[in-house]
């Protein structure tokens, strides 16, 4: 097993001796999957079909819908789920990395609970409101945050905020990047390799029904290409948005120096540089992943993490630029912003995601991606692990993942037959082959065995 040259607060380890599967195997293999799927799922079945007669695909957003039918959950407690077949889950994506405290944590609970005595809504300010913009700031080392509802929300204003401080217009993204689904932000998400282009010089590609202005589209983990758009396009472009870790491709982690780099050239062509931390936030460290990585950006979008599991985002970032809020220069409303459940998930959320708590959970997460590497090596798997603070992934490739073209060529097949494996078996990874499981503050010992062990009878099965 080697480790690669990847930021040094990060993991990633990559077995020694892999050998290639029998592709008609994997595929005889996932076939048998679906029709267990199917066998075991009949009640969620009923359900999708009902619902997708009053919500599209049955769904409340378009991530959540997988063919032929994604499975309904009734209720979840700790690390568990509960579907409406009856069947006990082991919860691993935990609303995309948003119940980082675990479902129905009792401190989170409790503020709610408390705050409801107080009222639900109030359209002014609040002490409430003021307390949780203190804490975010004083945890996220950012001098001004604003609350809004939801990450789309949150890049949405960053963006639009650094276009009136630097009165430029042109956003640059990274290739692959999800950043929600506002328009010039959905340019070049997860585009088709026929559309993209030049791997070094990506096209821009919009999604139907969008406007997305001008957006410059560059490939993660490289200089020159984000040098030679910021060079020619310095006077255009407002700000160059990017999570530090992709967490939307698996995780694909920085190389080493270029997180220091980007934030070199962005000071050089005066470009606002926002770290999308919606998905980072508190599942990277206690203060989120800027500050475990070193690295100040100009503003962050926080969202999912920061509440308990209750909606609720903010974005923020230095003074002088926040100021252009209280300048007059740029509005930014919502008549939900703040509102005292939400403030309540902050609250909690503030009291449980401790350094302690945390460091906790990320050991088991290293236990989990070291069990597993040496699994993968037993069996020589073409596969390697990769984390970053109480996240993880397999990712189906024999070498480093570094930016969406890597990610595009790594084995979706086998990438869809482990998730549907684990989920025959009791275990609920995200819906898609593009996430990472989340070890929450609710899960354990217990639990982590059963993600190992499940693996463990998988690679058998690949290799019998
Ligand atoms: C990195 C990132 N930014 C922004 C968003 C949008 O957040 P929301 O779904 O709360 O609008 C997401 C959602 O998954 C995300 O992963």
């Amino acid at each position: 097993m080697y480790t690669t040259k990847a930021h040094k607060e990060t993991y990633r380890f990559i077995p020694a001796n892999p050998k290639p599967l029998n592709t008609a195997k994997v595929a005889d293999l996932l076939d048998n999957e679906w029709l267990n799927f199917k066998l075991r799922t009949g009640i969620s079945e009923k359900e999708s079909y009902l619902a997708s007669k009053v919500t599209p695909l049955g769904v409340a957003s378009s991530f959540q819908h997988w063919a032929p039918y994604p499975i309904s959950i009734t209720s979840a407690n700790g690390a568990w789920m509960q579907d409406v077949d009856g069947r006990k889950l082991l919860d691993l994506s935990m609303g995309f990395g948003a119940v980082l405290a675990g479902h129905l944590h009792p401190v989170v609970v409790n503020e709610i609970k408390e705050s409801l005595n107080d009222g639900m809504l109030f359209v002014t300010p609040s002490p409430i409101t003021r307390d949780a913009a203190e804490r975010i700031c004083t945890r996220f080392g950012i001098d001004m945050v604003r609350f809004t509802n939801s990450g789309t929300e949150s890049t949405m204003y960053a963006t639009r905020l650094a276009k009136v401080f630097t009165g430029k217009k042109a956003i640059v993204k990274i290739e692959g990047g999800y950043h929600g689904s506002f328009d010039p932000l959905m340019v070049s998400a997860k585009p088709t390799l026929k559309d993209a282009g030049d791997p070094t010089s990506p096209n821009s590609v919009s999604q139907a029904g969008t406007e997305p202005g001008t957006v410059f589209v560059v490939p993660y983990n490289n200089l020159d290409a984000l040098e030679k758009v910021f060079r020619e396009h310095a006077s255009e472009i407002a700000c160059f948005i990017l999570e530090p870790v992709l967490e939307n491709i698996a995780i694909v982690l920085p190389d080493e120096g270029y997180l220091e780099k980007v934030r070199e050239l962005c000071d050089q062509y005066n470009i606002v540089l926002i770290f999308d931390e919606v998905k980072t936030g508190l599942t990277a460290g206690h203060q989120g992943a800027a500050q475990r990585l070193g690295i100040k950006p100009d503003l962050i979008t926080i969202a999912k993490s920061i509440g308990g599991g209750v909606p609720v985002a903010a974005f923020g970032g230095k003074k002088e630029i926040m100021e252009s809020i209280t300048n007059g220069n740029m509005a930014h409303f919502g008549t939900f912003n703040g509102n005292p459940l939400a403030m309540a998930g902050i609250r909690a959320m503030d009291a449980i995601a401790t350094k302690k708590n945390l460091e906790k959970a990320e050991k088991l997460n290293l236990q989990a991606l070291t069990r597993i590497t040496e699994i993968i090596e037993e069996y020589e798997l073409p596969a390697h692990t990769v984390g970053f603070g109480v996240k993880g992934c397999v990712t189906w490739s024999t070498s480093p993942v570094r930016n969406y073209r890597d990610y595009k060529a790594t084995d979706f097949q086998v990438a869809e037959f482990s998730w549907l494996w684990s989920l025959n078996r009791g275990i609920i990874t995200p819906p898609g082959l593009d996430e990472q499981w989340l070890i929450s503050l609710a899960h354990d010992q217990h639990e982590i065995d059963v993600l190992v062990e499940n693996f463990q009878e998988m690679a058998v099965a690949l290799r019998s």
